[in-house]
C-alpha cells in the first residue's frame, strides 16, 4: 500500500522536538515558527504536558462517552474560567472541522433553518458542512455542494443585512482572524454590527476560533478584542498542543437533548489530559502576556523590511504581506536558514504561528534571516 498523495511535502523529516525547535534525522535543528500549523501552543514536549499524558496513559487512555469522565468536567470548568466564557456549555470533538460541523448543526437544530452565511477567503474545514461554508471551490466535492450557503464580502454590512432579512438564514460563521485565507479580519465596527444584526434577525453567530483562539491573539479568544458575545464558539488546534481535540462552546440559550450530538473519540481521557495540561501552562506561565510582548517586539523589528507592504493579524498570528510571492523566500528560510514558516491562500503572505511561549531572543535570528534573504 502507498499513502494517498494529497500533500506537497518539504524534504524535511522532523524526528524530535523541544520548545520552539524541531530536529531532523541528521540532527539539524530548525526554529519552528509554524507550530505544525498553529497547533503547538505551549511548546513542543513541554514537561507538564509529557507528565500529564504519561500519567494518564498509565491510568486509563480511553473509554467511550457512555460512562462518567471526571476529566471532561475538570477541562470544562478550567476552560470556562480561563477563557472568560463560563456561560457556555462544552461539546468535545477531535478536530476543527468536526467542531464547525457540529456548530452549524446545533444552530440548524435550534432555529430549524438551514442557510448559512460565510465570508470571502474563509476556511472552516473539510467535512460536509464545514467545507461547504469554506470559500474555496477546489475543495468542495459535488456531494458537499448542495448545502445552502451564501458567501459575502467581509465587512459588507449592507450585503449581510440584505441576506439576513430574507428570513431563511440559520447561522453566520466567521473566523475572528482568517487563517488559511491570509490573516484578513473584520473591523471592530463590522463585528459589532454582525452581533446586533444576528440578534435582531434570530440568526446564530458562530465564531470559528479554531486557529485564532487559545491565547494566540493575546486574548484567549480573538473575538474578545471586539467585545462581542457569539452564540457558538469553535476551538481545536492549540487546545491539545498536538493531541487531536476540539470543542464547541454552546450558549446557554441552546438546549441539549440526549442523542442530539455524539462522537466516539471526542473528549477521551488522553485528549482531556492533554487539554488540561495546556490550560495549566497557559495560566501558570502567563502565556498571553508573553504573546503580546513578543508580538510587539516582532512587529517593530520587521516593519522596515524590504518589500513589506502590510503586517496583518494579532499577537502570534502574524502575516507579513510582501510586494511579491513568498514561495521562494519560504524555501530559502527552511533549507538555508532552517526556519519553518507558513504560507496562505494569499501567495504574497508569510504566516508566522510560533508556540505561544517563544522568546524574543528566539525570534532575533529570524529577523536577521529575513533581512538577509530579502
Ligand atoms: C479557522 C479554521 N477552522 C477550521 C479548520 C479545520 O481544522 P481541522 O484541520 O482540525 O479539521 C482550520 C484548519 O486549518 C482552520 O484554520
Amino acid at each position: 500500500m502507498k499513502l494517498f498523495d494529497v500533500y506537497p511535502l518539504y524534504n524535511v523529516t522532523p524526528v524530535k522536538a523541544e520548545g520552539s525547535y524541531v530536529w531532523d534525522e541528521k540532527g539539524q535543528k530548525y526554529l519552528d515558527l509554524y507550530g505544525g500549523h498553529a497547533v503547538i501552543s505551549i511548546g513542543h514536549k513541554h514537561p507538564h504536558y509529557v507528565h500529564k499524558l504519561t500519567e494518564q496513559l498509565h491510568a486509563i487512555g480511553f473509554y467511550s462517552n457512555a460512562v462518567q469522565n471526571p476529566l471532561q468536567v475538570e477541562l470544562t470548568e478550567k476552560l470556562g474560567r480561563i477563557s472568560g466564557c463560563e456561560d457556555y456549555n462544552l461539546f468535545l470533538v477531535s478536530s476543527g472541522a468536526e467542531a464547525n460541523e457540529n456548530a452549524l448543526k446545533v444552530a440548524s437544530f435550534y432555529n430549524q433553518k438551514s442557510r448559512v452565511i460565510s465570508f470571502n477567503s474563509s476556511f472552516h474545514g473539510r467535512t460536509s458542512a464545514a467545507v461547504a461554508v469554506t470559500d474555496n471551490k477546489k475543495i468542495i466535492a459535488p456531494i458537499n455542494a448542495h448545502n445552502p450557503v451564501t458567501i459575502l464580502p467581509l465587512n459588507d454590512v449592507v450585503a449581510l443585512e440584505t441576506e439576513l432579512k430574507k428570513g431563511d438564514v440559520s447561522s453566520v460563521i466567521v473566523e475572528a482572524i482568517q487563517g488559511v485565507g491570509g490573516l484578513d479580519e473584520g473591523t471592530p465596527e463590522f463585528f459589532k454590527q454582525l452581533e446586533t444584526l444576528c440578534k435582531h434577525y434570530g440568526v446564530l453567530l458562530i465564531l470559528d476560533e479554531v486557529q485564532s483562539g487559545y491565547g494566540r491573539s493575546g486574548k484567549f479568544f480573538a473575538f474578545q478584542h471586539h467585545n462581542i458575545q457569539p452564540d457558538i464558539i469553535t476551538i481545536a488546534k492549540g487546545m491539545g498542543n498536538g493531541f487531536p481535540i476540539g470543542g464547541v462552546l454552546i450558549g446557554k440559550h441552546i438546549q441539549a437533548y440526549h442523542g442530539m450530538l455524539g462522537t466516539t473519540f471526542g473528549g477521551n481521557h488522553l485528549a482531556c489530559a492533554a487539554a488540561i495540561s495546556v490550560l495549566d501552562v497557559l495560566e501558570e506561565e502567563n502565556l498571553m502576556a508573553n504573546v503580546t510582548a513578543v508580538s510587539d517586539y516582532f512587529v517593530a523589528a520587521v516593519k522596515d523590511l524590504k518589500g513589506l507592504q502590510k503586517i496583518k493579524g494579532k499577537g502570534l498570528m502574524i502575516g507579513l504581506e510582501f510586494d511579491k510571492e513568498v514561495g521562494e523566500l519560504r524555501k530559502k528560510l527552511i533549507y538555508d536558514e532552517h526556519i519553518f514558516t507558513g504560507g496562505s491562500m494569499n501567495k504574497k503572505l508569510l504566516r508566522i504561528l510560533p508556540p505561544l511561549n517563544v522568546r524574543i531572543a528566539e525570534l532575533e535570528p529570524f529577523v536577521k534571516a529575513l533581512k538577509k534573504s530579502l
